[in-house]
């Protein structure tokens, strides 16, 4: 038996799968930043409405630098809610889809990695198959500060009235912001995990949305037990590649994500509020290194 196992040892060692297995290194997760972020079901509220005060009386409050955390926050499951049934926003309800979803974030790096994790709840499912391929998708946005309004709203300045699966839209558009350029560092950095085929994507958003051509992946995994979804991520720090932010110690960074539950597509997912991610810094996410 010894012999035996030494002998694959040595097989698996020769076809390097023991060496590619050691790249991926395990955190520590007790030692991780944790919050309960909820994502919220967003209806029609681009960017355009966000900033309307006639349509959002938030939109004199951020012109004083109030982030949608600071109003919303505690009563996101009621936003989300109102939304979701069609009081608010929400031209075609999807009948059985829940307003919200607590995320429990873990965040933490080891001087080479960021690492993620999300764990929620499966909600009841049952609504149209969209995307009939991937039952849940789950996407982070990373910015570093030069994306208008981002700093405030998260995610939120990429979703604009013109784009795909808004009503009356018609084409194909994909997400952008405004200025977008990879040049002068105007974009979103923005990872999306797949549950088919169990895998990420790693690109980003400037004057378009674009799937591909990031280096800072180095994982994504997601696994669902029982009714429990839990979604790992590991990223490099600094992949120094146009369109992948570097994560620099001491600086904090925008944070947002998303998810599309239930086979959904476009703008029928959950999303959060934005959020602070600190690297060895202050944030709403500290994430300390280990
Ligand atoms: C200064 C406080 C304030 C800020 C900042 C703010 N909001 Fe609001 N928001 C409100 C208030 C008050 C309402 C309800 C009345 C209304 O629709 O104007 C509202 C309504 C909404 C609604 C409609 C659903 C509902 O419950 O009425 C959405 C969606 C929304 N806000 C999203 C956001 C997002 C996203 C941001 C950040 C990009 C944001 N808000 C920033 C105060 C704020």
């Amino acid at each position: 038996m010894f012999s035996i196992r030494i002998l694959t040892a040595a097989l698996l060692a020769g076809t390097g799968l023991i060496t590619a297995g050691a790249a991926y290194a395990t955190p520590d997760w007790s030692k991780a930043a944790s919050r309960t972020i909820t994502v919220v079901y967003p209806g029609v509220s681009p960017i355009e409405w966000i900033r309307k005060g006639v349509d959002h009386s938030g939109a004199r409050g951020m012109k004083q630098g109030e982030t949608c955390v600071n109003c919303h926050e505690k009563e996101a499951a009621d936003l989300g809610q109102r939304i979701v049934t069609g009081q608010k926003i929400e031209p075609e309800p999807i009948k059985g889809k829940v307003g919200s979803i607590p995320v429990k974030v873990e965040a933490t790096h080891d001087g080479t990695n960021l690492y993620l994790r999300f764990t929620w709840k499966q909600p009841p499912g049952g609504g149209p198959k969209m995307d009939p391929d991937n039952e849940v998708k789950l996407a982070f946005m990373l910015e570093a500060g030069k994306v208008e309004l981002a700093n405030l709203g998260g995610c939120w300045s990429s979703c604009h009235n013109d784009v795909r699966t808004m009503p009356g839209v018609k084409g194909d558009k994909t997400k952008y912001v405004k200025d977008g350029s990879l040049a002068n560092g105007v974009f979103y950095d923005l990872i999306q995990w797949q549950s088919k085929p169990n895998k990420g994507r790693d690109g980003y958003i400037a004057d378009k949305r674009v799937m591909e051509g990031g280096k800072g992946l180095v994982e994504a995994k997601g696994e669902k037990k029982g009714d429990t979804w839990t979604v790992t991520f590991t990223r490099k720090l600094s992949p120094n590649n146009e369109g992948d932010i570097n994560l620099e110690p001491g600086k904090s960074y925008n944070f947002g994500f998303a998810i599309h539950d239930d086979h959904t597509y476009g703008r029928y997912h959950h999303v959060s509020f934005g959020y602070k991610l600190g690297i060895d810094a202050d944030g709403d996410l500290k994430v300390m290194k280990q």
